[in-house]
């Protein structure tokens, strides 16, 4: 019987094979010609081309420059390997600078005289046979073979992978790379293991705020995003794991720095058991000493081995824990590692240091409070905290704190002598309960450190700031590059987490509409546009739309109090009636300097959501007419085109009737 059903199941299976492989949506990977979409594009590499002459060869990549002279034309083409000339005939003229092509010719050397040394396939260049634009491109909103420092960062945020082709960038980004790859593989050699730990988690303070996500499944609570994964590496140790290392992500909710990331930055996290100060010392400086030669072989380091300073020593040396060592400050090439030890255990508490207990508390851990203190200092806890030393370390180059770490507390008597003297309460102590748990079931002695990646290239590639060593970085503001986050949330997605937003701030009226009409999903046109300040220019510029449709918004005084007034482009506003609708003595059009003490706004670039602006918005029955209405949207270079229903209900204006 078993073999019946076997043979049965055969069959069956048999036929879903033939029906999925004869079904074009089912390809099983069979393999189909499918031209060159979906099929692996058979390419040759930029870099390849010296190896290739007398061959034809299709080139896949970007159109890096152009140079027209009439019959002969050239391009440089650029894929990730780098570039190589194309010569071509008028054809070529038709392309534009970016536009994806794919280039098929014959692979020649050039004349001698015409060698280019500065490209790596400067001896050769590619007769164009034939050519497909792949993907056209429009002009990039900036430059991207300068170096692109003067250019508006908010801007080159906003086209972040266009800002990425700039070779600097390019470069940054693989070195990032190099970084982590070696790291990764030279740990690995030591017996390491890297593990992720979670980022929806509870806080873990690293002295920052931290930010928090709400929970939909358990409304009213909220997950808080790691400042560091110092907690779950410690447990890593009681798991038996010894050795961990990260390349983690870590959040913080912090005013941002040149050195310092709004939000997220990432840190090489570690941790090992059975070590002590010098071991974990003695590792990272190995390991760093030869990254540095085998990534940056231009860079040099002064001194070696690298200094040990004690926090007291250099604060009264040099009057700062991050000293710049460096014989001279103005070789881009030095490289002046230092360890700083001997911190104090404590420091007064400040406001800043709220977050690691009540504030209330004289004391604020120098690192954290997983720290653990001097062995020679421990009686000090009970007389004389502040003398307490800590067994911190403290990595500094070029004057910047790379690196930070220390051995910590595995006795839970002294972890909680901690927890006092920073002035934790039972509800605080509560929290970091799982860690004193944790310890009863034999915990090795154990210490750590975090190098963080950002700054650590930010220095090694002698870059300015952090975030010229990040893909997508947030902006100074804290607004994220290209998606700009944060964003409201819509209030579905609110009632379902329990939540409500009292009030939101904006920076702008302008901001304020795209805001409601996100939040509302609404469906809307956004129009950039040259600055308009008429209604006519308005409409000319905005093409398909008549002027009865452009929603004209006046401000008004009527009495004493301002109000807003909507009306059709081509109409005249009827203040009459308006002044008797609303029972008014007085009702007259505000003077422009009115308008902008009022609104902020210049006239021209009045929205007709009064909302945003404080007032009360009343709507000519005129406007009605329209299906859809065009205004600038509190921006003489922005307007927005949507449904006149969904205007009514966003904005709940008061129609005028007669
Ligand atoms: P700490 O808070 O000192 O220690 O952080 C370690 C290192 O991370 C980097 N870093 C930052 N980089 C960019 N932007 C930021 N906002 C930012 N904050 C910190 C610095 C710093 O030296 N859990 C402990 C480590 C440990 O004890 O093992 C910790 O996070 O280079």
């Amino acid at each position: 019987m078993a073999w019946v059903t076997a043979c049965f199941n055969i069959t069956i299976a048999y036929f879903i094979i033939i029906i999925l492989s004869v079904n074009p949506k089912f390809p099983l990977g069979l393999k189909r010609n499918c031209g060159r979409i979906g099929a692996y594009m058979e390419r040759t590499l930029t870099e390849a081309t010296v190896k290739q002459i007398g061959q034809t060869v299709t080139l896949m990549g970007w159109v890096n420059a152009l140079r027209t002279h009439g019959g002969v034309n050239f391009i440089d083409l650029r894929d990730r390997t780098g570039v190589v000339q194309v010569v071509g005939g008028r054809e070529l003229k038709t392309l534009h600078p970016e536009d994806v092509v794919a280039v098929t010719g014959e692979v020649v050397k050039r004349d001698p005289t015409a060698f280019n040394p500065k490209i790596n396939t400067g001896e050769v260049e590619v007769k164009l046979a034939t050519f497909e634009v792949l993907s056209p491109a429009q002009t990039l909103p900036f430059p991207i073979d300068t170096d692109g420092r003067d250019i508006d960062e908010d801007l080159r945020l906003k086209y972040r992978y266009l800002d990425i082709r700039r070779p600097r960038l390019t470069k940054n980004l693989r070195l990032r790379f190099a970084v982590t790859q070696f790291i990764r593989h030279y740990l690995a050699q030591e017996g390491f293991v890297e593990v992720e730990t979670p980022i929806l988690t509870k806080t873990t303070p690293e002295g920052a705020r931290d930010f928090i996500v709400p929970s939909r499944l358990q409304p009213g609570l909220f997950y808080a995003l790691p400042q560091s994964p110092q907690q779950y590496k410690q447990l890593l140790m009681v798991a038996g794991l010894e050795r961990y290392f990260q390349i983690a992500r870590c959040f913080r909710d912090e005013d941002p720095r040149k050195d310092r990331a709004y939000g997220e930055f990432t840190q090489l996290d570690m941790e090992l058991s059975f070590t002590d100060q010098a071991e974990i010392l003695q590792l990272i400086e190995t390991m760093f000493t030869q990254l540095v030669k085998d990534i940056f072989p231009a860079k040099h380091i002064s001194p070696q081995p690298w200094p040990k300073l004690s926090h007291g020593e250099v604060i009264q040396k040099y009057g700062t824990d991050k000293p710049d060592l460096r014989q001279d400050q103005s070789n881009p090439d030095e490289l002046a590692f230092a360890w700083i030890i001997d911190f104090p255990l404590f420091t007064e508490q400040s406001d800043t240091d709220y977050f690691h207990g009540s504030g209330q508390a004289k004391f604020a851990p120098s690192h954290h409070m997983f720290t653990a203190p001097h062995p020679d200092d421990i009686p000090l806890l009970d007389t004389d905290p502040t003398k307490v030393r800590g067994l911190q370390h403290d990595l500094v180059l070029n004057g910047f704190e790379v690196g930070g770490g220390s051995i910590r507390i595995h006795q839970r008597q002294i972890q909680e002598k901690v927890f006092d003297l920073i002035g934790f309460t039972q509800e605080q102590k509560a929290q970091f309960e799982h860690m004193l748990t944790a310890f009863t079931y034999g915990v090795p002695p154990h210490g750590g450190i975090a190098p963080g990646i950002d700054r650590l290239l930010m220095v090694l590639l002698a870059e300015p700031n952090l975030r010229e060593v990040i893909a997508f970085p947030t902006t100074a503001s804290g607004r994220t590059a290209v998606v700009e986050a944060p964003s409201a949330a819509t209030t579905d997605q609110l009632a379902e987490l329990n939540l409500e937003v009292k009030s939101r701030s904006y920076t702008s009226p302008y901001e304020h509409i795209l805001d409601l009409l996100k939040t509302h999903q609404i469906k809307y046109q956004l129009y950039e546009h040259e600055p308009v300040y008429t209604s006519e220019d308005a409409m000319k510029i905005r093409g398909d739309v008549s002027l009865h449709q452009g929603a004209k918004a006046l401000i008004l005084q009527a009495d004493k109090d301002f109000i807003l007034l909507v009306v059709p482009g081509d109409c005249r506003a009827d203040l009459d009636q308006l002044r008797t609708f609303l029972k008014a003595k007085r009702l007259v059009l505000a003077s422009k300097d009115s308008v902008l003490k009022k609104t902020g706004l210049a006239v021209g670039a009045i929205p007709p959501f009064g909302s945003t602006l404080g007032l009360i918005t009343y709507v000519d029955p005129r406007l009605a007419d329209n299906q859809a209405i065009v205004f600038n949207a509190g921006r003489h270079d922005r307007s927005v085109k949507l449904a006149y229903r969904d205007f009514i209900k966003l904005e709940k204006p008061v129609i005028i009737t007669a």
